[in-house]
């Protein structure tokens, strides 16, 4: 199993402002009031929660056992029905599970944390696996907004970018972001999210969560799904109906190809 980079940055990822307003947007994809859905990377349950009312069963799977265990506590304080939803320390580019779902999601840009091709065609293997006759699956990348030879030029930078500041009891939270290196040639970004909770002007603490972000292009990504052998049923640039290749986000939804 790999290690668990958000032990310490865990506790801070459900204040985060930026999160997307994507959960509507889930409801309103899940097939049928009983449908099963799988979540690949469901994190601290922001959209897990949020979609197992309307759902007949949700499964969660996360790298992080942090993040799970923040997604357990709370569970406990939800009413929804036993065995509604069940979430699991795995590795969503290598797991196997004793059913099929009817959805297949990875909200907020999970899939850009897979580095190599060997990840990547595992998750793609691990979800034709898992995904239901008939069901479908939905993943989602941010948009980059330059083009390769921009991004080799321009992305790394040597000062820290303030991204965000939320009042947090008895103080505030500042996250900023440093970009020390790319991958130049498989466009895979390396940026340092740094968290820091201050009383007054005071540092109480600061936490450094080191991710890999890899990227894609509107037309990369739909042949990355295409060459997996599934079947892009639709795609979209945001939550709110944006034109794919047009908004931030690159969301694809698919199902199995003529031979899966
Ligand atoms: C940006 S968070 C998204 C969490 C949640 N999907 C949401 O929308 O709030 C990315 C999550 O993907 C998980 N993750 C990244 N790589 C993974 C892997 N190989 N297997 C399982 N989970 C992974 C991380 O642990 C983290 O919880």
């Amino acid at each position: 199993m790999k290690m668990d980079i958000r032990t310490e940055a865990a506790r801070f990822y459900d204040s985060n402002p930026d999160a997307p307003n994507d959960i509507p947007f889930y409801q309103a994809l899940i097939p049928a009031p009983d449908a099963s859905i799988l979540e690949l990377g469901c994190g601290t349950g922001r959209v897990t929660l949020a979609l197992a009312p309307h759902c007949g069963y949700i499964h969660g799977i996360d790298l992080s056992a942090a993040m799970l265990s923040i997604c357990r506590e709370k569970l406990v304080n939800v009413n929804l029905p036993a065995g509604r939803v069940q979430i699991e320390e795995g590795d969503i580019t290598n797991f196997a599970l004793p059913r099929k779902f009817d959805l297949i999601i990875a909200p907020f840009r999970v899939m850009q944390n897979l580095e190599t091709d060997q990840e990547v065609d595992g998750l793609f293997e691990c979800i034709r696996r898992h995904l239901a006759p008939g069901g479908s699956c939905i993943l989602n990348v941010f948009r980059p907004n330059r083009d390769p030879q921009g991004l080799r030029e321009q992305w790394v930078r040597s000062e820290e970018q303030l991204d965000w500041e939320v009042p947090v009891e008895g103080g505030r939270l500042v996250r900023h972001h440093r970009r020390p290196r790319m991958d130049a040639e498989k466009l895979v970004l390396y940026p340092e999210l740094i968290y820091r909770r201050y009383e007054g002007e005071t540092l109480q603490e600061e936490s450094v969560l080191k991710i890999a972000m890899r990227c894609y292009y509107p037309d990369d990504f739909i042949d990355l799904i295409g060459g997996h052998g599934f079947k892009i049923i639709n795609r979209w640039g945001g939550y709110q109906g944006e034109v794919y290749g047009e908004g931030s986000e690159l969301v694809v939804q698919f199902s199995h190809g003529h031979y899966g």
